[in-house]
């Protein structure tokens, strides 16, 4: 009997001409189908039959689509139909420990989709569109990179998205064996795995599968109740959708089989085309050829590599720059990007070199390069592995790096363009703008956020290490973002294990960093305290000018507070104009965070919940200085080097006679730091 309406049902299908368009697609291999996809962006079928969405360019994006439109819902009662669809990928990073991003399958109304951005918009939406019900876009995310702003959940993981790049659900990446357990799967493997996305109409239920095996498993690991009606249109098309970024992956798909009338078939993984450099080793002829063809090509390469670095000791490209991953820029490309890197072009010094702006040949993307000199191979090598991994941090109220570049003893950072510089330069020294107290305390809040980011939103904790109003860059909205995390980092490693390195910004300086030398998330936060203050009251942590004694102005905060007049440290600039209740809270938040014990100050968590109003303030404050009984202390070491400071040329524009690097064993506290043993830092050393 079912048999019986089975066959009617399909005799029905055939006869409907609309419906019957889309027989079953069973693609295991692209090679005899290239006129039924739609190829845009860096899309392409190889010559094996593999569908090849990305290559390894930077922002690109690839879509290839079922050339004709899909019927996808019924047109008289508005009901969207049952379809099924498997099909194995592969992504294949640039690098295996840094990944691109990933890649989409999409039902979407146009096989170009026009305006969409690579990166994290995997080349489906923009930053516009993205959200609005008007896209009618389904597509189920397969994404490699973390990002925090589209709330992603880690940097593996599958995700359901409507209308939106924020995920309306999404799970780690994992297939589900048999015994209901499941197993992880590493999406970026480059090994070929097949998902199998179904939905069915009737339940409203979407589901997705995963396996490095051709068995469809019996569970799925994303299942989502959704009724996709009033996402599609009558007519859909359905491809695929994937991206790079900063960081490239090249993606793969091996197969693709899609029906509307029950489960796809699945995939056969062994019978599809193989990836390139997985050539599958059937005669022994092959494997002879591919290993005498890898053989040559290694040889050949090492010879360049000889001859080249022979010839020109000048810049020579170290095997180890190549692993770290392709967002090198050219030096050519920075040269003429900031014009030579002539003095006009010069934005200021930083605490470790000089900084430029600059301007892309290509994309007129405007940047800003920092020089740094640095003759240290070993510590530029594992440096370089920490911004790899740094680059691909991404929050707001961060300043972007884009890539880097090395030349002979320099190496240039390359970052976003703050187009309202760096936050001292509106507070001190007779700024030309007052900012208002609605602006200062969005930069906070701002900043508050991209330390927290750091220090517990990340995969892992990074410490800035060297918090200061100088290292605070706005942005045209005038937002505050971090610059420079990460970089003190580079004058930590000392080749010496006996001495420590301190680096920091006078005045920023927690005191037990000067003994223990090991920064914590702590010192970030007495760091952090000590902008709050300067903040509020447009002044320095500590003004050398401010004869006879000069002024530290914690104490100074300290001290109106105990004696109840504490708006009066309130930047007179702002002529009174300010939110007392939010200025009471920064100045006593302030006071916490430069306590000098480190487990007073409260974590950024903790700060960012009362800077939101979301926790009320404790009512007491304890003095900052209550816990040193000994004369180590921030204020004493800060003195100490005020005295130094005086013997060397003295500019307040330059933060770099204001950043100091300790040498010297503070494990002692007989041994006053700030001795002989403490000199001013540049950054190692002078650049030319
Ligand atoms: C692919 O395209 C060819 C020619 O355009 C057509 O005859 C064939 O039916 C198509 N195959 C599928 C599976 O759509
Ligand atoms: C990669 O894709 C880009 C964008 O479509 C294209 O311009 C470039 O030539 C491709 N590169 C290679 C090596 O295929
Ligand atoms: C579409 O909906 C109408 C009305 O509910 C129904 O009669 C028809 O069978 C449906 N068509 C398909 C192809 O499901
Ligand atoms: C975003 O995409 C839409 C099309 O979906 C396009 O009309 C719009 O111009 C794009 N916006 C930007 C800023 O590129
Ligand atoms: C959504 O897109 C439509 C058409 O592109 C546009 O008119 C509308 O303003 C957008 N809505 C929002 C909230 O952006
Ligand atoms: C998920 O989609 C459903 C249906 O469109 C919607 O009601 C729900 O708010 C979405 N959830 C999230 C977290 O976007
Ligand atoms: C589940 O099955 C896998 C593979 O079949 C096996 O390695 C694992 O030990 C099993 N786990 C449990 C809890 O039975």
């Amino acid at each position: 009997m079912s048999q019986m309406i089975k066959l009617l049902l399909f005799l029905l299908f055939l006869t409907n001409p609309v419906f019957s368009q889309l027989d079953d697609l069973y693609f295991p291999g692209f090679n005899h189908v290239t006129s039924n996809m739609s190829l845009n962006g860096a899309a392409v079928i190889e010559k094996n039959g593999i569908l090849r969405l990305t290559n390894n360019t930077q922002h690109t994006v690839g879509h290839a689509f079922y050339s004709s439109p899909v019927k996808f819902r019924n047109s008289s009662n508005g009901k969207s139909f049952s379809f099924s669809t498997a099909f194995a990928f592969a992504i294949v990073p640039e690098n295996p420990r840094i990944r691109g991003h990933g890649f989409a399958f999409t039902i979407s109304t146009s096989k170009e989709l026009p305006g969409a951005l690579p990166s994290q918009y995997l080349g489906l939406l923009n930053a516009t569109d993205s959200g609005n019900f008007s896209n009618h876009l389904f597509a189920v995310e397969f994404d490699t990179v973390k990002d925090y702003d589209l709330h992603d959940i880690n940097d593996n993981h599958v995700g359901i998205d409507i209308n939106s790049m924020i995920s309306n659900k999404s799970v780690p990446a994992a297939s589900f064996l048999v015994n209901s357990t499941t197993k992880d799967l590493n999406l970026c493997s480059g090994r070929p795995i097949q998902a199998w996305v179904d939905y069915d109409s009737i339940k409203n239920l979407v589901e997705v599968r995963l396996s490095s095996f051709s068995k469809r498993p019996v569970s799925p690991i994303l299942s989502c109740k959704l009724d996709l009606s009033p996402i599609f249109k009558d007519y859909m098309y359905v491809g695929f959708s994937s991206s790079t970024g900063l960081l490239t992956s090249t993606h793969y798909i091996l197969g693709w089989s899609f029906s509307m009338k029950g489960e796809a078939k699945s995939l056969s993984l062994p019978s599809l085309p193989s990836l390139p450099g997985h050539k599958k080793n059937h005669t022994g002829l092959i494997l002879g050829v591919t290993t005498l063809a890898t053989f040559l090509i290694i040889l050949i390469v090492a010879t360049t590599f000889y001859l080249s670095s022979k010839k020109k000791k000048a810049d020579v490209t170290e095997a180890w720059e190549l692993d770290i991953g392709p967002h090198r820029f050219s030096y050519q490309e920075l040269k003429k990007a900031t014009k030579n890197f002539r003095d006009e072009e010069l934005l200021g010094f930083g605490g470790f070199g000089k900084v430029y702006k600059g301007t892309l040949p290509n994309s007129n993307t405007e940047i800003a390069v920092k020089r740094i000199c640095h003759e240290s191979k070993q510590g530029l090598k594992e440096f370089l592995t920490e911004i790899a991994s740094i680059g691909r941090l991404r929050h707001r109220n961060l300043v972007r790096l884009l890539g880097w570049c090395r030349q002979q003893g320099d190496l240039l950072l390359v970052y976003d363009f703050m187009t309202n510089g760096s936050l001292d330069k509106f507070l001190f020294d007779n700024p030309k703008t007052i900012l208002k107290w609605e602006q200062r305390f969005n930069i906070i809040k701002g900043v508050a956020s991209g330390l927290l980011y750091l220090h517990e939103e990340w995969e892992q904790t990074v410490i800035h290490r060297d918090i200061k109003a100088g290292n605070v860059l706005l942005d045209s909205e005038l937002n505050g973002r971090l610059g420079d995390f990460g970089l003190a980092k580079l004058y930590d490693r000392n080749s010496n294990p006996i001495t420590t390195k301190v680096v920091g910004t006078l005045g920023y300086l927690a005191p037990e960093l000067t003994r223990t030398g090991k920064p914590t998330t702590g010192s970030d936060v007495f760091a952090f305290g000590a902008l709050l203050l300067e903040v509020v009251c447009g002044r320095k942590p500590i003004e050398p000018k401010a004869l006879p004694e000069e002024l530290v102005l914690v104490d100074l905060v300290w001290d109106r507070w105990k004696s109840g007049s504490i708006l009066d440290v309130v930047d007179p600039r702002l002529n009174g104009e300010f939110n007392e209740h939010e200025a009471v809270l920064v100045l006593k938040l302030g006071l916490m965070c430069s306590n000098n014990a480190p487990n007073a100050r409260p974590p950024m968590r903790q700060v960012a919940r009362y800077l939101e109003g979301e926790v009320a303030l404790p009512e007491l404050v304890a003095a900052p200085n209550a816990y040193d009984g000994k004369n180590v202390n921030a204020n004493k070491v800060g003195r100490e080097l005020v005295d130094h400071k005086h013997s060397y040329p003295i500019s307040s524009n330059l933060e770099k006679v204001s950043t100091w690097s300790f040498d010297g064993d503070y494990g002692d506290p007989d041994i006053e730091a700030g001795s002989d043993s403490a000199l001013p830092s540049s950054g190692g050393s002078e650049c030319k």
